[in-house]
This record gives C-alpha cells, sequence and structure tokens, in this order.
C-alpha cells in the first residue's frame, strides 16, 4: 500500500507494504537527498515522456485531500493524463485508462525481477529494515506472476468466501459489543476510536484464529508496520515497524506450530494445511501473507466505515433510506447490498495506487519506459462520467456499479467480500440503533491521500 516516497529505497523491495506499489523509501532522507538516479538507466526512465502535458497534484494538501473531487474532475477533462516532474510519475485520472494499464501484464507492482537495484540506482538493502524486507519479499502484493499466481492461489484456497460468510454472525457480535461499549461514553462517541477502528482488527483475529487473550497485541503492531506506509516517517519510525514486523512473524509462526499439531476451523490452520499439501506454502510466505491481512484489511476499512457515517450526514435521505431499511431488513438485503458499493465507488478509502512499467510500451500516444513509474487515481475513475452516470450524485441503488476501489486485474483484493461483509454488518447495526445519528459540524482531519481516512469523527446519538 503506500506512499509517494522517493528514490532511495533500502530493502528488497525497497518499501514497506504498501498499497501503492513500491517505489522509492523516503527512509533515507529528504527529498533533496533521496531523489537522485545514480544509474544513466534510471536517468533515461524518470525523463517526461514527450507529448505529455506536465501537471502538479498537491497531494499533500489538506484542503485537496479532504476534497479532491473537484480538482480530479478537471484533471479528466483536461489534463487526463500527466507528467509530475516532482514524483517523477505520470498520473492517470480517467477510468478506461486506468482499467486498461491494471489489465496490461507489462505493468506490475514490482520491478526487482526485471531491474535490479543497480540498474535502478537503488542504494544496497539497508539491514535495519531486514525483516521489513523479509516479509516484503513474500507476501502477493508485491509480487508478480508467476510467483504472486501461485502464492494467491495457495492462499484463495484457504481464504475462501464460505470462510468469510461463516463469519457474519461473529461480526454481527463484535460490531454490537462495540457499540454497546461506546455508548456507555455518553450521548457521543468518536465513530472512528470507538468503533470503526477496533472492528476489522478483531475480525482478522477472529479470522486467523489469534486466541482472545493475545488480540491487544496486533493492533499496535500492525500501526508501528502501516506508519511506513505514509509519506514522511522517520528513522526512528521504520525501525520501530522492523521490530514490529520481527516480534509479528514470531508470533504467527508460533502460532502456526500450534495449529500444525492440533488444527481448528481458523484461516491459519486452514494456510498451515494448504502448506502441507502438495503444492506448498513455505512457512515464510504463510507468516508475510497472515500479517498482509492485517495490515491491508485494517486501515481501509476503518476508512470505509466512517466514510460512510460522513456521506450519509452529507446526504440526509440516504441515511432515512437505509436507516428504514435497517429496522426492517437484514443486512444482506439488496439495498445494502448496493448502498455499501456506492459507499466505496463515491468516497474511496485508498484513492491511489502505483505501478512499474516492466518493458516499453506506446500508452495513449505517450511512450513509457521500462522502470517508469504510473500513478492511478482510482476515486478518480470512480467519478468519471464516461463510465458512470451523474458519478457526483450517490445512487444508493446504483447496479452494475464497476467502481475500481478494490483495483482490477492481477492484484485485485482478496478481502473484498470480507470488507463488504464487514461493512454491511458495521453500517446496518449502527443504523438500526442510531437511526437518528447526527455528525456536528467539527474540524475534519484526514490521515492522508493514499490511505485516506479521518482522525476522528464524533457522532452524536
Ligand atoms: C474497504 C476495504 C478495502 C479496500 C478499499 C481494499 C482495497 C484493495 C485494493 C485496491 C487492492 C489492490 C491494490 C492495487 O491495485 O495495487 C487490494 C489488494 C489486497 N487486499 Fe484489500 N481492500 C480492502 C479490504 C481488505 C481486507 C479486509 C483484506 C483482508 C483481510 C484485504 C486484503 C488484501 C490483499 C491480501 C490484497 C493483495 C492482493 C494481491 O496482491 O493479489 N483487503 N485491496
Amino acid at each position: 500500500m503506500f506512499g509517494m516516497e522517493l528514490r532511495g529505497g533500502q530493502g528488497a523491495t525497497c518499501c514497506p507494504l504498501r498499497f501503492v506499489k513500491h517505489t522509492f523509501c523516503k527512509f533515507r532522507g529528504n527529498l533533496e537527498t533521496a531523489n537522485h538516479y545514480t544509474s544513466s538507466y534510471t536517468e533515461q526512465t524518470v525523463t517526461k515522456p514527450s507529448g505529455v502535458p506536465e501537471h502538479h497534484l498537491p497531494i499533500n494538501d489538506s484542503a485537496f485531500i479532504a476534497d479532491p473531487y473537484s480538482t480530479l474532475k478537471r484533471l479528466r477533462e483536461t489534463t487526463p493524463i500527466y507528467w509530475d516532474a516532482t514524483w517523477k510519475k505520470l498520473f492517470v485520472t480517467r477510468y478506461d485508462d486506468i482499467a486498461a494499464l491494471l489489465r496490461d501484464k507489462r505493468l506490475g507492482r514490482s520491478i526487482f525481477h526485471v531491474l535490479s537495484r543497480d540498474e535502478l540506482g537503488f542504494p544496497p538493502p539497508d539491514a535495519r529494515v531486514a525483516a521489513f524486507d523479509h516479509f516484503q519479499a513474500n507476501h502477493i502484493l508485491d509480487m508478480e506472476p508467476p510467483n504472486h499466481t501461485r502464492i494467491r492461489g495457495l492462499v484463495q484456497k484457504a481464504f475462501t468466501i464460505s470462510r468469510v460468510e461463516g463469519l457474519r454472525v461473529r461480526i454481527e457480535d463484535i460490531v454490537q459489543d462495540l457499540l454497546e461499549a461506546a455508548e456507555a461514553r455518553g450521548g457521543a462517541f468518536d465513530a472512528v476510536a470507538d468503533f470503526a477502528e477496533p472492528l476489522p482488527v478483531l475480525v482478522i483475529a477472529e479470522l486467523l484464529g489469534v486466541p482472545a487473550a493475545d488480540r491487544h497485541l496486533l493492533r499496535p503492531w500492525s500501526s508501528a508496520i502501516v506508519k511506513l506506509y505514509e509519506l514522511g516517517y522517520s528513522d526512528a519510525q521504520a525501525v520501530a515497524a522492523n521490530t514490529a514486523t520481527e516480534q509479528f512473524s514470531a508470533y504467527i509462526k508460533s502460532l502456526a506450530d500450534q495449529r500444525r499439531a492440533e488444527p481448528r476451523d481458523d484461516l491459519i490452520s486452514a494456510l498451515v494445511a494448504v502448506e502441507e499439501s502438495d503444492e506448498r506454502l513455505s512457512n515464510d510466505e504463510l507468516v508475510a501473507n497472515c500479517i498482509l491481512f492485517l495490515n491491508a484489511g485494517h486501515e481501509a476499512t476503518v476508512n470505509g466505515i466512517t466514510g460512510a457515517l460522513l456521506t450519509m450526514q452529507r446526504h440526509p435521505h440516504v441515511k432515512m433510506q437505509l436507516a428504514s431499511a435497517a429496522a426492517s431488513e437484514a443486512n444482506n438485503s439488496s439495498i445494502f447490498k448496493t448502498a455499501i458499493e456506492e459507499f466505496l465507488r463515491f468516497d474511496t478509502p485508498l484513492p491511489m495506487f502505483e505501478r512499474w512499467v516492466l518493458e516499453d510500451l506506446e500508452f495513449r500516444g505517450c511512450s513509457l519506459k521500462k522502470g517508469m513509474e504510473v500513478a492511478l487515481i482510482y476515486a478518480s475513475g470512480n467519478r468519471d462520467a464516461n463510465k458512470f452516470t451523474s458519478p457526483d450524485t450517490f445512487n444508493i441503488a446504483r447496479d452494475p456499479n464497476p467502481h475500481l476501489t478494490f483495483g482490477l486485474g492481477t492484484h485485485y483484493c482478496i478481502g473484498a467480500p470480507l470488507a463488504r461483509l464487514e461493512m454491511s454488518v458495521a453500517l446496518h447495526a449502527f443504523l438500526k440503533r442510531y437511526p437518528n445519528f447526527e455528525v456536528p459540524d467539527q474540524p475534519l482531519e484526514y490521515t492522508g491521500w493514499v490511505i485516506r481516512g479521518l482522525k476522528r469523527l464524533e457522532v452524536k446519538l
């Protein structure tokens, strides 16, 4: 997942698990010190392609992050593909262009299988983040075929739709417990800290089979690791993330050993079984992908839930319609299904991902060179009038709704069914309990652009 770091990466795969594909870590310094290209190869690949206009998107500007949609609309209309000289990347804003690039096997989330660190002008790996790099090298998000195909296939065998659906009742219980505890604090609470944030961690713990007594360990580990997803983390944070990765890996390894000895009905036992069948999932792959589930499944789901609460406040008719459905219909009714997709389209929790160009190609008149990076703004594609009728209108019944929020192609989100389930159970229970909830006027602060979520959201019941 993650940020728009600058060149100068440290590890085998360079940067922390980032939803934005690996670019270059800022770990070694600021823009001036990190942004050099030591080889002539990279000099050539990071040059603006001819015939492409130049533009700069203020992705770190809080006003832009709070409301990116009017700016993105202008870009789609006037400068749909442009070169950003600050980030040295090509930015793509239209739905069809993003979809075409996501389907094109000549682009990928990792580059090291086609170009070496030397060729890319990267410094040698940094021993201080070795555990982190090892984790990076073993999870599917930053692999490309054929490794990705093999490991994703194995993981998918354990992470089945029926396993996810089997969690529905348990998620309903977790949601009720969280709402009761939050309500006990009085007539208002922070929907981020008291509700949306603990939920995905508890659900992943349940899915993996982490014993209740150990669940408090997961959030601090995940928080330390995800610090590296954002732009501008410190050396201390990188080292803390490495320590968290070491501890988390050791924990999952020991849990996997226990499940190997005594299997249970949980994802770790299922992954262990996959590991022991003919097609093998190695111990390192098993550990790395369990950590990925927590990190990948955590932040985006929080932002999806709180974003939906804010969208309802801004669209009172949507709140009324869904509250009335929550009173009489189940959380898997058709109105909840279409509403969840529309929440995800309308305000995209992870607005932008990146790809490396793996071989030279021509795209819409631009010459893209191997080793170049392309930033794909899913949040912009999700509001493209050439794909969605009245894209700036929240249409609770929109169907079909082929939004890009879970990606497309090789890396399509493996957790999408779980995310949908969590969001529908959470929002249904919330509205059933508090049909007249209000989001009072308050300063809204977002976590960032790449993982775009509210830092807090006070709700009145
Ligand atoms: C609203 C919630 C979520 C959103 C918006 C989201 C979004 C995404 C996106 C866009 C990708 C593809 C990244 C790319 O194109 O470069 C992705 C991949 C992935 N997601 Fe999610 N996700 C969510 C929830 C979850 C959950 C709950 C889990 C797991 C428990 C999960 C696990 C993963 C994994 C493992 C991948 C990597 C798949 C691969 O590389 O083959 N996600 N997610």
